[in-house]
């Protein structure tokens, strides 16, 4: 894990990758942006907090945010997903996310302030590709009975649960970043703004 030295309050992110682009692209063919009421694009690309309005989103279901021009995954995980993040240790490279890049307030097994609600960085942290949504369980090529649904990277192969941990044996070394984010009452997201920062 890279640190700047500087006590910001979270952890440093990595910088983008080149392709965030044509990265963000493949992950909307499956999974569409959400537009919102947001500021401008520009604005946008200049660091700008977003909002995603969370209240529809049904367990199981993910959406995709831009934010700095990059995909940030919002996974709604059900009871017996988040149920079984404890039970994945053996298979992960970190499974308590000790080297990751998240914000402080970010910890345990579900890395989330609300447990049934992932909120990462979709870009693999091996050479920044868009890992695909692969929710099946008990996939063969995945890991068979150890694959309780996650997230596959296509480029090379790195495999992450439902909290953007990552498989043992993939190519990308750390853990999915999570953003800085907080909430606006139960069902509006903001994503580049901390937890009890506003
Ligand atoms: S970029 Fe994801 S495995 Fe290489």
């Amino acid at each position: 894990m890279s640190n700047d030295g500087v006590n910001t309050g979270r952890r440093r992110f990595l910088t983008a990758a080149t392709s965030v682009v044509g990265a963000a692209g493949a992950v909307g063919i499956a999974t569409p942006f959400v537009g919102s009421w947001n500021p401008s694009a520009k604005a946008r690309a200049a660091g700008a907090p977003v909002k995603a309005d969370i209240g529809k989103l049904q367990p199981g279901q993910m959406i995709v945010v831009e934010w700095r021009g990059k995909p940030v995954y919002v996974l709604k995980r059900t009871e017996k997903q988040v149920g079984e993040l404890d039970e994945l240790g053996q298979y992960l490279k970190d499974p308590k996310s000790e080297n990751a890049d998240q914000p402080e307030y970010i910890e345990g097994t579900a890395r989330a302030i609300r447990p049934d609600l992932m909120v990462f960085v979709g870009l693999c942290t091996h050479l920044g590709c868009a890992p695909k949504f692969r929710p099946e369980v008990g996939t063969p090529d995945l890991g068979g009975s150890a694959w309780v649904g996650g997230f596959f990277c296509p480029c090379h192969g790195s495999r992450f649960d439902l909290a953007g941990r990552v498989y043992s044996g993939s190519p990308a070394s750390q853990n999915l970043i999570v953003p800085p984010y907080s909430f606006e009452g139960e069902s509006v997201l903001v994503i580049g703004v901390d937890q009890g920062a506003a």
